[in-house]
C-alpha cells in the first residue's frame, strides 16, 4: 500500500497488534505539528495553539464516532497507553461502591496485573472467570453485583472476541456494577463490536490504531461519581486556594480534564486525529485485502501437521507452535529473513502458560500495510524452515 511506502523490498512486519506502523499521513501530521504549530492544547492564546486545539477537539470527536458512541454519554480523555488508562480508573474507584473485582482468565497483564492490585489496595475479593472458546462469557454462570468488571473485547493472542458484549454490560448495570473494557486489540480492525455498547470506560492504545504511542480513555460522564480524586495537577483546575482546588470537570465543557493531569502528547493527539480520518475513509477494498490476507496465511498454518493453532478461526491476530520446533529459535530464524513477528506470552502468561499449558508461541498480527506478496513470502519461508 502507498502509505507504507516506506518499507523496504523484502521487509515483512507481522506485529501490528504490539505497534501498527503509521502510514504516511500520520508521520505527515506528526511532523507538521512540530514545524508548525509546536504548542500546547487548550491553555494558549496565541495562534499556533488555536490550530492545536481546534484539532484535539475535534480528535475527541473523531474517537466517538468511529467507536460509534453516543457524544452526549461519553468523553474522551488522553494519557499513556492501555494500562496506564486501566490502571488510573481503578486506582481511583472508590471501593464503598462495589463488592468486588472481576476479570477473565484470556486478559493481558495490562487488566489482570492492575485488577490484582485494585484487589489489595480496597480489600475487596478477585475472581477470575473463564471465557468461552469463541471469546463469549457464560452469562448465567456468575453473580455480577456490584462488581467492577474488567476484561478484554478481543484478545491480544488470537482476537477472540466478547461476543456477547452487548448482554454483559446490561446484566453487570442490572446488577449496580461497572464495566471497563480493554479494548486495545478491537480498535484497529474490529471497532464495530463496541458500537451501539454502553460500557462505563474503554481504554485503548492510539500505537495499535496506526497512530502514535498515546492512550485513550472513553468514559461514561457519570464514572466521576464513583471515583476519589488521587492523580491531579496542571490542567485539571478552575481554581486553586491554599488547602482547596475547584476542578475543571466539574463543568461539563472541560470534563475531559479528569484524567488528564499536566501536559499531554499534542502532537501524538494531532496523530491519532490523522490516523482515525484515514482509517474511516480507507476504501472497502483495504478491508478485505485484509481479510484475504490473514485467512490465507490461517489456512496454511491450520493445514501443516506439524503446527499447533491457539485460533479456532481466521483474524489478523494468529498465535501457534511448530512441533519440535523452540518459537524463539523460529522467530530468529524468520528474522533473519526480514519477516519481523514475536515469541513467547505476549503478556497473556497466565492463561497460555498456566491455564492452556503451551510452550512458548509466535504470533503473526498483520495490518492494513501487509500485501500478497508478504504473505507469499511467509509461507514460503515458513516451508523452508519446519520441514
Ligand atoms: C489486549 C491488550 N490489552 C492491553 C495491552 C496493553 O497495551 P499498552 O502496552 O499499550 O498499554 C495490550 C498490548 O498489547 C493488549 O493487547
Amino acid at each position: 500500500m502507498k502509505d507504507f511506502d516506506y518499507l523496504k523490498e523484502g521487509e515483512v512486519y507481522l506485529d501490528a497488534a504490539c505497534q501498527s506502523l503509521r502510514p504516511r499521513c500520520v508521520i505527515d501530521a506528526v511532523s507538521n505539528y512540530y514545524t508548525s504549530h509546536n504548542s500546547c492544547g487548550e491553555r494558549v492564546k496565541y495562534k499556533w495553539g488555536v490550530i492545536t486545539d481546534e484539532i484535539v477537539e475535534e480528535t475527541r470527536s473523531l474517537v466517538l464516532r468511529y467507536a460509534g458512541l453516543k457524544p452526549k454519554n461519553y468523553t474522551v480523555s488522553f494519557t499513556l497507553n492501555t494500562t496506564y488508562g486501566i490502571n488510573l480508573i481503578l486506582s481511583q474507584l472508590n471501593s464503598s461502591n462495589f463488592n468486588k473485582i472481576i476479570t477473565t482468565e484470556i486478559e493481558h497483564n495490562s487488566p489482570f496485573l492492575s485488577s490484582i492490585a485494585f484487589s489489595k489496595r480496597t480489600g475487596l475479593p478477585r475472581e477470575l472467570i473463564s471465557r468461552r472458546d469463541d471469546g463469549s462469557i457464560d452469562l448465567d454462570k456468575y453473580d455480577f453485583t456490584k462488581a467492577v468488571v474488567v476484561l478484554n473485547c478481543a484478545s491480544n493472542f488470537d482476537g477472540r472476541k466478547l461476543l456477547n458484549i452487548s448482554e454483559l454490560i446490561k446484566k453487570v448495570h442490572q446488577a449496580k456494577g461497572i464495566v471497563i473494557i480493554d479494548a486495545a486489540q478491537a480498535m484497529a480492525h474490529s471497532s464495530d463490536i463496541l458500537h451501539a455498547t454502553e460500557p462505563d470506560a474503554i481504554c485503548f492504545s492510539a500505537h495499535k490504531l496506526y497512530a502514535p504511542s498515546l492512550g485513550v480513555i472513553i468514559w461514561k460522564n457519570d464514572l466521576i461519581s464513583k471515583m476519589d480524586e488521587l492523580i491531579l495537577g496542571g490542567g485539571m483546575v478552575d481554581d486553586v486556594m491554599k488547602d482547596s482546588y475547584i476542578l475543571s470537570a466539574e463543568g461539563k465543557e472541560h470534563r475531559y480534564t479528569r484524567f488528564e493531569a499536566g501536559l499531554q502528547a499534542w502532537g501524538e493527539i494531532v496523530g491519532l486525529n490523522a490516523a482515525l480520518k484515514w482509517l474511516m475513509n480507507l476504501p472497502k477494498s483495504a478491508w478485505k485485502d485484509l481479510e484475504t490476507n490473514y485467512t490465507e496465511l490461517y489456512n496454511y498454518l491450520s493445514s501443516s501437521p506439524k503446527v499447533h493453532l491457539v485460533n479456532q478461526a481466521p483474524n489478523p491476530t494468529i498465535s501457534f507452535y511448530v512441533e519440535g520446533v523452540d518459537s524463539h529459535m523460529l522467530g530468529s530464524a524468520l528474522s533473519r529473513e526480514n519477516i519481523m513477528a514475536r515469541t513467547g506470552y505476549f503478556c497473556a502468561h497466565y492463561y497460555l502458560d498456566h491455564v492452556l499449558h503451551l510452550p512458548p508461541l509466535v504470533r503473526f498480527s498483520l495490518g492494513l500495510h501487509n500485501t500478497t506478496a508478504d504473505i507469499d513470502k511467509v509461507k514460503k519461508v515458513m516451508e523452508k524452515i519446519i520441514h
